[in-house]
């Protein structure tokens, strides 16, 4: 039987040779201006000679005061764009794509005199109160979040995703808990829907027709005044009539701790749940880490790629390495690398 983790997938007009995708993590190696620099192209170059299908970035702050740290890369203006290019271009090279998350980090960003969010409700007793985003605020972030993806498409990167979990600020819009407003933004589901969803339509206007856009999701709050598994379903729905292409699937962290439990696969059901109700292609991420895991989830139908995080952390070369394990010929990105062989024959 053939491997579906080593098979490739297509989405619009972007084909991914294989299902393994290296999931988002900030690194905090960025420097105050939002560029790109050694470290972070190292970094990502070195998974893309591992032989993973797809990087997804780091988050990219759409502007400064959407940063978690001030270390984070930042697509608000056309200079980090540029240098953005290289990497893109390396990652090609090695014939992996990769997606720019974008991301504005809401009531979790450190730089806590700028943090902006739909209520000025603290996170936690350690980062500050944030400023509870005001019309003209809204429609700046609207607005920048499609001019960084205008130069997400500029600096060569094969799709975007949106990062809208993990307690940020889309997601902190979509929770009762972070959101009290009592306009258009806040109060009933459609009202607290409002921002990611013209996000979502303003992003899609200005990227290429073939381009797909990935949303990370969150599919439960687990019972703590955030988002409910229904709440999720609802706004799937609407992601996909407006455009998106899959979804990546989260839960919890609207809140510090983590109430639900972890296991291999832990938010696999929710990619499933939501690949059922909606029929759009899923990601399905956490500690996914052993090529069996990864092949029931994708071969069995519950997801359409598996989004690897710290194992791609612990070993770049996660992907060759396991398809080796497993007997499966891949094309290495450097042809030299095959002749990386074993003791029992001569290097040469
Ligand atoms: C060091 C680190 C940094 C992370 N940074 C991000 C990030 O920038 N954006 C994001 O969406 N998720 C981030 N995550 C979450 C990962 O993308 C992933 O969903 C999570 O680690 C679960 O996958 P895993 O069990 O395979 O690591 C981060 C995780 C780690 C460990």
């Amino acid at each position: 039987m053939a491997s579906t983790v080593f098979s490739p997938f297509t989405l619009r007009g972007m084909t991914i040779k294989n299902r393994i995708v290296m999931s988002p993590m900030l690194m905090y190696r960025g420097q105050d201006d939002g560029m790109i620099n050694d470290f972070i192209y190292a970094h990502y170059a070195a998974r893309a000679l591992g032989g993973a299908g797809m990087i997804g970035t780091e988050v990219i702050a759409i502007e400064p005061r959407g940063r978690i740290s001030a270390n984070d890369l930042g697509l608000w203006n056309d200079a980090q764009a540029e240098a953005l290019k290289r990497l893109t271009g390396f990652v090609h090279s090695c014939d992996t794509r990769i997606f720019a998350q974008l991301a504005h980090a809401g009531r979790k960003s450190h730089i806590t005199e700028t943090a902006i969010a739909p209520s000025a409700i603290a996170y936690d007793n350690t980062l500050g109160t944030p400023r509870a985003a005001t019309a003209e605020d809204i429609a700046s972030i609207i607005a920048n979040y499609r001019s960084a993806a205008c130069r997400a498409v500029e600096a060569g990167f094969d799709a975007v995703e949106l990062h809208a979990a993990n307690g940020y600020l889309l997601h902190e819009f979509l929770a009762p808990v972070s959101n009290t407003r009592d306009d258009a933004y806040g109060g009933s589901l459609e009202n607290r829907m409002r921002l990611p969803l013209e996000v979502v339509e303003a992003v899609r206007s200005v990227i290429p027709e073939d381009m797909p856009l990935f949303y990370r999701i969150v599919a439960s709050d687990f019972g703590t005044n955030g988002v409910t598994p229904e709440e999720a379903l609802t706004l799937a729905a609407e992601l996909k009539a407006r455009g998106v292409d899959l979804i990546d699937v989260q839960t919890g962290n609207i809140l510090p701790g983590y109430e639900g439990p972890v296991y291999p696969g832990y938010q696999t059901p929710y990619a499933t749940r939501i690949k059922a109700a909606t029929g759009l292609p899923m990601g399905a991420t956490g500690s996914i880490a052993s090529i069996d895991l990864a092949e029931f989830i994708l071969s069995s139908g519950q997801a359409d790629l598996v989004m690897m995080g710290r194992a791609l952390l612990r070993d770049p070369f996660w992907p060759i390495r396991a398809a080796r394990e497993a007997g499966i010929d891949v094309e290495v990105p450097i042809p030299t690398y095959a002749r990386a062989t074993g003791p029992f024959e001569r290097g040469f």
